[in-house]
């Protein structure tokens, strides 16, 4: 068994956010990290107000969704409801019947391809367009057209069910990377690990450009040294870096890359050949769902390799908790006073910005300046 103390050993003293975890038993933990954190802290008094951003956003894993099952969700601000056709397809929808507006995720069934709606039973296809009625031989004509204000374009790759998300509906400009690690025999199935952290993604994705953080809140002993690649809707990084394992200190390279707002992936290698699926997920304004999908190759995760792998997979998860704590209570800075060694904050967010759709990207710039005026 790896004790904890040997997962510090690359630390420096441990960090000061830790002393919000370290007396949680592994099940009190596990439950922190789900439970959305209420300071009483509007998401105004904490100045977040930055738009939801576009692109694909992980739903629900694969195998959270059965053929023929119907399941309610909740992000972007929206109900949804998603279902699996007998042909295996995943659907998904604003979860309101357009008809007299029950919530299909409650009681929704799947007949066909199609979902049922409970209250009068329309069916729908997952364009949104009403296929039958049964009650009746003529379906309003609005209703038989496809709806791109209600249907989400839906992909399953890496063992996620993505949905694209534009705020004006916008086809899908780019798509899923698939990574030919998952579904091979020679990888593990994926360990998976969850947050909901109390801040918007942009918040979130700013870690990987914040160099100076590493030290304080990771407690690593030097600020990784590394450069970010900025190219389209993709930003990507290699860092050489000595990693912590019970075996003491490890060269090891991290690779990781990020599509769009919400598909962060990194490769962990030179200990244990690692790679992690994230899934960050819009809820609201200032809540996130992030997902950890890690797959380890069989033959370091189940050899004598065996301890490092999870120690690997356990450090990541750790560091995610030191962020939480800051993430949940942190105040967003419209235009922070950086200064060297803070990292490349500023171009991170020029980059992110192109997530933004324009309209609503005007109206959060109206609405920054009209508060700085009023400060
Ligand atoms: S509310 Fe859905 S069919 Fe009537
Ligand atoms: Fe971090």
């Amino acid at each position: 068994m790896t004790k904890t103390a040997d997962l510090l050993d690359s630390r420096t003293d441990p960090v000061l956010v830790w002393d919000q975890l370290k007396n949680l038993a592994p099940e009190e933990l596990i439950q922190w990290r789900v439970a959305p954190l209420n300071t009483g802290q509007s998401a105004a008094q904490r100045n977040i107000d930055l738009p939801i951003p576009f692109g694909w956003f992980a739903i629900c894993y694969s195998d959270e969704l059965q053929t023929s099952e119907v399941k309610p969700f909740h992000y972007f601000d929206k109900e949804l409801v998603a279902w699996r056709g007998e042909d295996g397809s995943a659907r998904i929808l604003d979860a309101y019947c357009p008809h007299l507006g029950a919530h299909m995720g409650y009681g929704g069934k799947v007949d066909g391809n199609h979902l049922q709606c409970p209250f009068h039973a329309w069916r729908w296809n997952g364009e949104g367009s009403a296929v039958e009625i049964p009650y009746s031989k003529s379906i309003p004509p609005k209703m038989r057209k496809p709806d791109c204000d209600r249907s989400y374009p839906t992909r399953e790759v890496n063992g996620f069910v993505w949905a694209w998300y534009h705020p004006d509906n916008t086809e899908p400009l780019y798509e899923v990377q698939t990574f030919a690690e998952i579904g091979d025999p020679a990888w593990s199935d994926y360990e998976k690990h969850e947050w909901i952290v109390r801040g918007p993604i942009q918040t979130i994705a700013e870690n990987g450009a914040d160099s100076a953080h590493f030290q304080f809140i990771h407690g690593v002993a030097n600020s990784p040294n590394y450069d970010i690649t900025f190219d389209g809707h993709r930003r990507s990084a290699e860092v050489r870096a000595k990693m912590g394992t019970p075996r003491g200190l490890v060269d090891g390279t991290i690779a990781y890359g990020v599509d769009g707002s919400g598909q962060p992936w990194t490769r962990f290698s030179g200990i244990c050949e690692t790679l992690l699926i994230t899934g960050v997920t819009p809820i609201s304004k200032d809540l996130t769902h992030l997902r950890f999908a890690f797959t380890q190759l069989k033959s370091d995760r189940d050899g004598e390799n065996g301890g490092v792998a999870r120690a690997i997979i356990k450090d990541i998860c750790k560091q995610l908790d030191q962020d939480k704590v800051v993430w949940d209570r942190q105040r967003y800075v419209e235009q922070p006073p950086l200064c060297a060694g803070d990292g490349p904050i500023n171009d991170f967010r020029d980059f992110f910005r192109q997530f933004y759709a324009g309209s609503q990207w005007d109206k959060y710039r109206d609405s920054a300046l009209k508060r700085s005026i009023s400060r």
